[in-house]
């Protein structure tokens, strides 16, 4: 995987641990924004790990390939060439060559993409490409298992966590008025219960992550907290 995405930072660790700092949650507990808020405030790289998973699956969609089918599964996602680039201050995904961004959100892929990324030989790819980009130097890395199996060593471990109805509404607020924020809800709950309960890297915090309980917090407030730690 190539990223254009900026290097650089005056981050050091003393203690030997991985210039990184995890952040893992459930879907819509505000892990993209505050990321990406992190890593503007400390000048280090972001990388939002849910866009590789919403990009196989894309890829296994469009080229026909059965949720069911594991082998299929993980061969889209050895053989896709992922990109992360940054276009005016964007960031923006290519597959295979393709600015396939304004897909991945789409609901085709939100019903599968939890299917998809069960799937052990997804996650054996894409977790190689993510170390990998770890290892260009320090990161804000957000996802599900960033602390527990992509970096363990961070130095820095944060688990976001906010009630199903915090997070609903959040979601509905996020598509302005244009969506239903029971199925939303439901949506998210069937999510949470496929991310928490596969076999391979369940969602869950490590046992060294600092859980925040976002439910009643601002984006700043949480921003703040991470930084404290990081500091
Ligand atoms: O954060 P998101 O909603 O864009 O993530 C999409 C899906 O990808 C989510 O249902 C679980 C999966 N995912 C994962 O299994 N591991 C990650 N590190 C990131 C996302």
């Amino acid at each position: 995987m190539g990223t254009s995405m900026g290097k650089g930072s005056q981050l050091e660790s003393d203690s030997g641990c991985t210039l990184a700092v995890a952040i893992d949650g459930p879907a819509a507990s505000g892990k993209s924004v505050i990321g990406r808020e992190v890593a503007r405030r400390l000048g280090i790289r972001f990388l939002d790990t849910g866009i590789m998973y919403r990009a196989v699956t894309w890829a296994s969609i469009r080229k026909g390939v059965d949720p069911s089918r594991e082998r299929e599964l993980t061969s889209v996602a050895a053989c896709s060439e992922i990109r992360l680039v940054t276009v005016r201050e964007e960031d923006r995904l290519l597959l295979d060559g393709d600015d396939i961004t304004d897909h991945l959100r789409h609901r085709e892929v939100d019903m599968v993409v939890s299917v998809v990324s069960a799937v052990s030989g997804v996650r054996r790819a894409l977790v190689a490409q993510q170390r990998a980009i770890a290892e260009d130097g320090p990161i804000v890395m957000c996802g599900r298992d960033i602390g527990t199996i992509v970096l363990p060593d961070a130095c820095v471990k944060v688990f976001l966590t906010a009630a199903v109805e915090v997070r609903a509404r959040r979601r509905t607020a996020e598509k302005a008025g244009n969506a239903d924020y029971e199925k939303i809800m439901d949506e998210l709950m069937r999510r949470d219960r496929i991310d928490s309960e596969r076999e391979d890297s369940p969602l869950r915090p490590a046992k060294d992550a600092i859980t925040i309980p976002t439910d009643n917090m601002t984006i700043e407030e949480v921003v703040q907290v991470i930084l404290s730690k990081v500091q």
